[in-house]
Parts: structure tokens; C-alpha cells; sequence
């Protein structure tokens, strides 16, 4: 069997609805996820594991409960569902899905917490900080500075309170985490969040929290206590992140841990950098159920969408949530009143999205001009006309290419093919999806400069009058064929749909446990085979008009 691969999303918070944020980074895994599974060659996942889910103890939770009338937990199970569905509407393939008070979670945190208490790496101290007795939540010594030691609301002092609370012996861990990071430079990625990482961590770690305090306000009796002392919970970012460990921790999913890559936003690097990996490191050091436990591989934190060149708001109305990408998805900007689909939105998420760069711009003018580029024109439009050739000039059946004639004219078709699929490759490695995904777009690109160079409708013309003429059309439209043939196998992670249905009309859907290297050899096992059947079929992705506007999404 491959190499087990592991690929988490962050949980998301329950008590929000979906929107672009927490559905760029699930899709984004998703694309990554079945490319692992294409480069293994497992046609239904086997040895990819991909995981998403929500993180349901936060304090809100039972606040807003309570406001609408539910349980804390029927709470959960609604809002857990929208995420689910928001999940499934975006075509993601993850094997699990986590909810953190499932008991499958709830039951393991405290073996985790037991075993770090026993070896001292989570010890009771006290907690001093300044306490809102309004509010009833302490407030942070920089931002109660700012108050001038006045509770927000009432203006009430604050009080210096001190209780008992579990630390963890973070500041320990400074001198590993910095040798680890140096030494593996993959580990926090981008570089550029490698670097943030470790300024912050030459500064020093202190101790951390880990607990809260159980007292009679219901909202402090959400959450899992901590194993002897229920006087105290797990703080919620603890709880949460051990979803990572919970998940696989059975005997037939231990094989995937070490997690290959923690996919999240740059927001919550620290936790996932410096946190988790301490609690990992300390976690294996407490006794020999843990040995198991290693570092992840690689912690992955993206930059975020901005939205029409400003941060995303309800009140400037440039919000975009779950609903707003469906009704991208269902937009049909053209006379004919074919939708863009679902596809499209995936391949504009995660070609334009801010995975290794800075923070990106999700804009309605930018959106057209890449599903026009990319897909209307650019492989939509190609894979129609090369069927359409194929049915005209062949009766919709391929022709026997003649041998050698892969090179010709300025293009080498093999080594083209390979270049595609060697960029797409390097990319994967540096979980450069953009890089990825430009390669079947340069390849299609490759395919319209050979048809323009070649004009087959003009030799399509001469072949009642030049004996060579049908062999040369031939090998044209199977040079054609066959490169788009790959460039839909490069796209088919992004664009599992639109693909698949360019597949069905070619007949070459790939056979399950093929692999993306195999998949992509120009004339190899899997190639195009003359005498098969090649359809027209329905065009893949109509052209956008660009000025028409995007109608009826909620949250305009
Ligand atoms: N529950 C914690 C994560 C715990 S993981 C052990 C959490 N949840 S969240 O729902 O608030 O956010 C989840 C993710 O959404 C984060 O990775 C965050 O970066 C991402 N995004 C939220 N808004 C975003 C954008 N505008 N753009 C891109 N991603 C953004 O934090």
C-alpha cells in the first residue's frame, strides 16, 4: 500500500454560518485531497484520509442557545448540519467529519489530558489577570490597559482576581520548536509564516492556560472537564485541537497519524505552529500509550479574502457567504441561460485564492474575466472543438495516428504533455494549487496555438484533392484529443464534474486505481485508442457576458 496521507481542515466554530472563509479552506483541501488520492491511484480514497468538522464548546454556544431557545446541543446538531450541507453542496470528499462533542472526542481528550497531568507537563497554578465583574470574563492586560482598568460597559473597575487554573509547561518548548522549525523548513509553510513563527518565538514562551473555571453560569458548564477535578473544563482551543488526534486515534486510522498537513487560515497560526506541536511533543513524553504521537509534517496557513478590494462586512454589504456562492454557482450570465456551475466557483476559489501569497480579492469583474479565460474559452471551448472535429471529419470516431507523427509543425506533444504534468507536480509538493492548475490551462493553451497553426478546417478541405490530407487531420485532431485528454485529468481535482462529464462524452473516464503519473503519459496506457468514440456533447461552460450582474445573492 502508498503512504498513508493525512490532511486536516480547521474545525469551525459552530456558531457561525458558512461563508467564503471556512469554504475556500475546506475546498481548497479538497482539490489537494483528490489529487493524493489520483497520485496513488485509489479510485474512492483508501489511503487519503481527509478530515474537516466543527468545534461546538465555545462559551457563545450556549449564550446563543439559550437566546433561541435550544439546548446547547440541539444548537449543535443544527448549526453542525449547515456546515455539513455547505460542505456537500461545494463537492467536498472528506473521509470524516468531527463534531467535538461526539463521544468519540469527548472520551479521548481526557485520556490526553490525564496522561500530560500525570507527567507534570499540565500542572495547577493560579491564574491572576483583570476580571469585568459585569461581564463576567477577564480581560487582557493590554486591552484593560486601553480601558484604563474600567470595565467596558459599566465602567466599573476591573478587579485583579486570581483562581486556580491548569497551565501547560509551553515555555519548555521554545529551544525544541525553534530547532525543529529550523532544521525542517517545510514544517510551517508559506516561508513567510515560517518566519512570523519564529520572530515571535525567540521572544520567549510563558506558560499557557488550559482550563476554565466551572461555576453555576451554565455557560461555564459547557465543554470536558478536566479528568479528577470538575471544578475546571478544557479550555476550548485545547479541546479543539486535539481533533487532529482524536479522529485517528483507533487501530485502523493510527497509521495516518503523523498528520501530512494541517490546512488553515494565517489567523490561527500559533495555535497550530507552536501550541499544537508542544502539546504533541509533551503528549508523546508522558507514557508509552502516547509513543505514537509525532509532529505533524507540515502546518499550512493561508492569507484571507477580502472582498471587492475591502474587508468582508455584513453592513457594507460585500459579505460573502454560503449563499452568495451558490448563487455564483447557479448564474447563468448569458442568453442561452446555462448556469456557470459549481465547478466554476471551485476553480476561481482555488486558483485565485490567497493559499501561499498575501490576501486575495474576491471581485465580481475578476470572476468573469478567469471563468471566461480559464475555462469558456480556454478548455471548454477547446475540448468543443476538437470534438466537434472529430464528429465532422471522422463521424465522431477517432482516427489511427500515424507513427511519429506526436511531433510536428513546432510541437512536440509528448514532451509537452510531460512539462504539464511535471508542473503540476513540483506545484503539489509545494501545495502551489495555482501553479498546479495553471498547467492544464498552459497545455490548452499549447493545443489552440497548434490548431491555429495547423488550420485542420483547411485540410479538412483539401482531402478529396490531397492524398495525405486525411492522415494529416487525423494526426492533428488525435495530437488534440489525447493533450486535452490530459489537461481534463490535471483539471479533474478542481473541477470533478465538469470533467467527468467531458469524460463520459470522450469515453475515457480514468479506470479506478490509475495514477496521475500514468494518467498523464501522452499515448500511454491510458490514452485515447483509435476507434473509440468521441461525442460533441454539450458544451462544458458557456461564455460569460460580463456585464451582467450576479441576481438575488443574500448577503448584497
Ligand atoms: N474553531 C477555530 C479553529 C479550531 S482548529 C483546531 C476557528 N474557527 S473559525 O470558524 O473561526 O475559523 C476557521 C477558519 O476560517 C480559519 O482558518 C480562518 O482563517 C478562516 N477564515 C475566516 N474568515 C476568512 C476569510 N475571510 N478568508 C479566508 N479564510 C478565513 O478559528
Amino acid at each position: 500500500m502508498a503512504d498513508p496521507y493525512y490532511l486536516t481542515t480547521p474545525i469551525y466554530y459552530v456558531n457561525d454560518r458558512p461563508h467564503i472563509g471556512h469554504c475556500y479552506t475546506t475546498t481548497v483541501a479538497d482539490v489537494m485531497a483528490r489529487f493524493q488520492r489520483l497520485v496513488r491511484g485509489q479510485g474512492a480514497g483508501g489511503d487519503v484520509f481527509f478530515l474537516t468538522g466543527t468545534d461546538e464548546h465555545a462559551d457563545k454556544v450556549v449564550t446563543s442557545a439559550t437566546a433561541k431557545g435550544h439546548t446547547p446541543q440541539d444548537w449543535c446538531d443544527r448549526n453542525a448540519q449547515a456546515f455539513r450541507e455547505a460542505f456537500a453542496f461545494m463537492g467536498v470528499s472528506n473521509d470524516d467529519f468531527i463534531r467535538t462533542t461526539e463521544a468519540r472526542h469527548k472520551d479521548r481528550v481526557p485520556v490526553y489530558i490525564e496522561g500530560l497531568i500525570k507527567s507534570g507537563e499540565i500542572y495547577k497554578g493560579e491564574f491572576t489577570g483583570w476580571y469585568d465583574e459585569s461581564a463576567e470574563e477577564y480581560v487582557p492586560e493590554a486591552a484593560a490597559r486601553e480601558q484604563q482598568y474600567k470595565a467596558k460597559i459599566t465602567g466599573r473597575p476591573l478587579l485583579k482576581r486570581t483562581e486556580p487554573c491548569y497551565f501547560f509547561r509551553l515555555s519548555k518548548y521554545q529551544q525544541v520548536l525553534l530547532d525543529h522549525i529550523t532544521a525542517n523548513p517545510g514544517f510551517i509553510q508559506p516561508d513567510s509564516r515560517r518566519q512570523e513563527v519564529l520572530g515571535r518565538l525567540r521572544q520567549g514562551l510563558n506558560d499557557v492556560p488550559v482550563s476554565r473555571p466551572v461555576t453555576d453560569d451554565p455557560a461555564t458548564q459547557w465543554g470536558i472537564r478536566v479528568p479528577g477535578d470538575p471544578a475546571h473544563r478544557v479550555y476550548v482551543w485545547i479541546d479543539a485541537l486535539f481533533n487532529y488526534l482524536t479522529v485517528v486515534d483507533t487501530p485502523q486510522r493510527r497509521r495516518f497519524w503523523p498528520a501530512d498537513v494541517h490546512l488553515i487560515g494565517k489567523d490561527i497560526l500559533w495555535f497550530h505552529a507552536v501550541i499544537w506541536p508542544a502539546l504533541l511533543l509533551a503528549l508523546q513524553k508522558s507514557g508509552p500509550d502516547f509513543g505514537w504521537v509525532g509532529l505533524p509534517r507540515c502546518v499550512f496557513g493561508h492569507g484571507w479574502w477580502v472582498s471587492e478590494g475591502q474587508k468582508m462586512s455584513k453592513t457594507l454589504g460585500n459579505f460573502i457567504d454560503l449563499e452568495k456562492l451558490e448563487a455564483y454557482a447557479k448564474w447563468a450570465p448569458n442568453k442561452e441561460k446555462i448556469p456557470v456551475g459549481l465547478d466554476a466557483v471551485r476553480w476561481y476559489l482555488v486558483t485565485q485564492g490567497p493559499l501561499s501569497g498575501g490576501d486575495a480579492d474576491f471581485s465580481h469583474a475578476k470572476f468573469v474575466e478567469v471563468y471566461n479565460a480559464d475555462l469558456a474559452n480556454g478548455i471548454g471551448n477547446c475540448a468543443s472543438r476538437v470534438g466537434n472535429m472529430v464528429e465532422k471529419y471522422f463521424g465522431g470516431v477517432l482516427p489511427a495516428q500515424a507513427p511519429g507523427s506526436e511531433v510536428g509543425d513546432g510541437f512536440e506533444w509528448p514532451s509537452l504533455v510531460r512539462a504539464a504534468w511535471e508542473k503540476a507536480a513540483a506545484g503539489l509538493e509545494k501545495f502551489d494549487l495555482a501553479a498546479v492548475l495553471g498547467a492544464p490551462v498552459e497545455l490548452i493553451r499549447h493545443v489552440d496555438q497548434y490548431i491555429n497553426a495547423t488550420s485542420p478546417f483547411k485540410v479538412a478541405k483539401t482531402v478529396e484533392t490531397d492524398p495525405g490530407a486525411k492522415e494529416r487531420l487525423a494526426a492533428i485532431l488525435c495530437n488534440c484529443a489525447e493533450s486535452v485528454r490530459v489537461a481534463s485529468v490535471l483539471a479533474s481535482p478542481a473541477m470533478p464534474s465538469k470533467m467527468g462529464q467531458l469524460w463520459k462524452t470522450w469515453n475515457c473516464e480514468p479506470p479506478a486505481g490509475a495514477t496521475l503519473a500514468d494518467l498523464c503519459v501522452f499515448g500511454g496506457r491510458h490514452s485515447l485508442r483509435a476507434g473509440q468514440g468521441i461525442a460533441k456533447g454539450e458544451i462544458l461552460f458557456q461564455r460569460a457576458n460580463a456585464g451582467d450582474p450576479l441576481p438575488g445573492a443574500a448577503g448584497d
